[in-house]
């Protein structure tokens, strides 16, 4: 295998991302976060007819600093700065900042927005899914998503303008959305656990 800071990003293939990925990040469910988003943003490329390895790359890599730098004042400049000194592309790196809200990146390109309606979503759906009896995906139905939504306890961490702006900042209704992630993420269940 390659040695990691030999990878030029602008021909990172999805195993070169994973193995960066695993470089930096440990814990189990932030790995599988980023799987999930990674499914999204693959499932969403196929959709919009765009580049299904890019996004899923994109996807596979938006949160790998986070474990070692979960602040706002680093996550996701450190990533950004690392994949930077790596080459990366500089509208990857627009991608994955303009992921956060808080900096300021605008999100001007249909895969900037599709990060940032899926993020989100992609922790809520699986926080879905383990409270029901069978703990699986693929039948976590949109209306009990949607109520769960208007309950602040229920998974309060996670933001309910940012799946709601970022559903309307796509261009999909809030329902579509939901089963839309819901399906993708339901398409890699094994690997999620879920
Ligand atoms: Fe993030
Ligand atoms: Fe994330």
């Amino acid at each position: 295998m390659r040695a990691v800071d030999s990878i030029c990003l602008d021909a990172m293939t999805r195993e070169d991302a994973w193995t960066l990925l695993n470089e930096y990040t440990s814990n189990p469910s932030l790995i599988k976060h980023m799987l999930a988003v990674e499914a999204a943003m693959r499932a969403y490329a196929r959709k919009f007819g765009e580049d299904e390895e890019i996004w899923g790359t994109i996807g596979l890599l938006h949160d790998f600093d986070y474990e070692k730098w979960p602040s706002r004042e680093d996550h996701p400049y450190r990533g950004a700065e690392i994949l930077r000194a790596r080459g990366a592309a500089e509208d990857w790196i627009q991608t994955i900042l303009s992921h956060a809200d808080y900096t300021g990146v605008p999100r001007s390109s249909l895969r900037d927005k599709a990060l940032f309606a899926v993020d989100e979503l992609c922790g809520f759906l699986t926080a879905c899914a383990y409270v029901r009896p069978d703990r699986r995906i693929a039948t976590v139905e949109v209306d009990s998503v949607k109520k769960k939504l208007k309950q602040k306890s229920f998974a309060a961490q996670v933001s309910r303008d940012d799946i709601i702006n970022g559903a309307a900042e796509l261009g999909v209704s809030l329902d579509e959305h939901i089963a839309f992630v819901r399906d993708a993420m339901a398409e890699v269940a094994d690997t999620l656990g879920l």
